[in-house]
């Protein structure tokens, strides 16, 4: 069930939108009155998912700085300006088991040029279409991996850690422009992505949480929603973990 915050005529472009926990997002912020473009590299899914919920898909690789600065243009002009940005795609499945000994400097490089190049080309490229408007605002995921340091996903937490320095510095560069820069660490939650994650990595989650059961995307969209609405207009530079208490800010 959608929490019921509004986002009515909000304009929110939301990448990693085609599935997982981006997909989530797209549909609880339609569900709350919001008008989404999602943007992937998940070309055919993604314009599925956007048709079945009600959005608008433009495709990009954020691994390629033209295709973001062109995906960008492509949503204002479908939305007709900017009022947040959630960036939430990146490579978060299948580079998980190999320890830091064992990590390809080949994986490491592209984990950081989609993860962490692409949020900020993204961010940057968005900024001049938020600045337009009072009080936007730009979430970005990280992950509670880079609050507990998952072992045996070096480059992934690596990543997100960076998500998170960068959040608080862009809020600090945007803030005076009007836009509210936070970012979200989830825990393990259950999506397509996260299947192939060893049944003990799992159940150490849910033993450690105060609130000791797997985490579903519904458990992280409200705060979303919240981060995206005018009910967080004056938090900013701020990492929530939400995992159900199983690392603590
Ligand atoms: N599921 C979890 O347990 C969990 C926990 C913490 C954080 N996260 C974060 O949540 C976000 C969504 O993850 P998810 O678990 O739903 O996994 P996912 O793989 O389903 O989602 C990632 C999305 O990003 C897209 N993507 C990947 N590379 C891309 C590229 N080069 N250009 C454009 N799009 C690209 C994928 O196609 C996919 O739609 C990620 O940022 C992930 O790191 C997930």
């Amino acid at each position: 069930m959608a929490p019921t915050i509004s986002l009515d005529s909000k304009r929110i472009l939301i990448t990693g939108g085609a599935r997982g926990l981006g997909q989530n997002f797209a549909e609880a912020a339609i569900a709350a009155g919001a008008q989404i473009v999602i943007a992937d590299i998940l070309e055919d899914v993604g314009r599925k998912a956007a048709q079945e919920m009600g959005a608008l898909f433009v495709g990009v690789d954020l691994a390629k700085p033209e295709a973001i600065e062109n995906c960008v243009k492509k949503a204002v002009d479908k939305l007709g300006g900017l009022d947040g940005l959630v960036n939430c795609g990146a490579i978060a499945t299948g580079i998980g088991g190999p320890s830091m000994m064992e990590t390809d400097i080949e994986v490491w490089d592209k984990v950081m040029d989609v993860n962490v190049r692409g949020t900020w080309l993204m961010s940057k490229a968005a900024v001049p279409h938020l600045m337009a408007n009072e009080a936007s605002k730009i979430v970005n995921v990280a992950s509670d991996t880079a609050l507990w340091g998952a072992p045996k996903l070096i480059s992934y937490v690596a990543s997100k850690g960076a998500i998170i320095s960068m959040t608080r510095s862009m809020s600090r560069e945007l803030g005076p422009e009007g836009i509210a820069v936070n970012c979200i660490a989830p825990g393990l939650t259950l999506v397509e992505a996260t299947e192939y994650v060893p049944e003990d990595r799992k159940n150490q989650y849910i033993e450690g949480r105060s609130i000791q059961r797997e985490q579903m995307p519904e458990d992280v969209t409200g705060t979303v929603l919240f981060l995206l609405s005018d009910a967080a207009d004056f938090l900013t530079g701020q990492c929530l973990p939400i995992n159900g208490g199983f690392v603590m800010n």
